[in-house]
């Protein structure tokens, strides 16, 4: 089955509270689960950056809900394209803490691919993929 990914960058809304983003990540992971959708949601307080990815029908529903969400502003696409395989099946919906340094970084690196390094790739700029897998690797542990 072909396979779809997103990732985007956005303001987070002045009046979104603490409460209603717990909500709204659980909201998403629920929708997520359904649409048979995984990936990372990174919040710096100011920022967030989400990855997502899934089939066809249910990327594109997820992407109808965050584009029309009022709980962000100023929604930078970084990238959209197939992915061979899931690059973050570990949950439908996850909020991950990012500081800003992180959050910029991820926001500035080359997301022209969506394939994770390996551990014979050659190490030089790192692409955006690999930035986000070093910075959920410690959480997927965890998990
Ligand atoms: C940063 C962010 C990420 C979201 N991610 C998802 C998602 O992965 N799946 C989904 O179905 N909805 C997602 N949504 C939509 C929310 O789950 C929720 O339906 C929406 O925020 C409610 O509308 P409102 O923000 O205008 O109150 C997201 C919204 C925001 C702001």
């Amino acid at each position: 089955m072909p396979l779809r990914a997103v990732v985007y960058a956005s303001q987070v809304a002045a009046d979104l509270s603490a409460e209603g983003l717990e909500s709204l990540v659980a909201d998403a992971a629920r929708f997520n689960r359904m649409a048979g959708v995984t990936g990372v949601l990174l919040h710096d307080g100011d920022r967030f950056v989400q990855y997502f990815e899934g089939p066809d029908d249910g990327v594109a529903r997820v992407y109808e809900r965050v584009m029309q969400s009022t709980s962000h502003t100023d929604i930078v696409e970084l990238a959209r394209g197939r992915v061979s395989s899931r690059q973050f099946p570990y949950w439908a919906m996850h909020r991950l803490p990012a500081d800003q340094l992180l959050v910029g970084k991820l926001a500035r690196a080359d997301w022209s691919r969506f394939k994770k390094s390996g551990p014979d790739d050659i190490v030089g700029s790192m692409w955006g993929i690999d930035v986000l897998a070093v910075a959920v690797a410690p959480y997927v542990e965890a998990a």
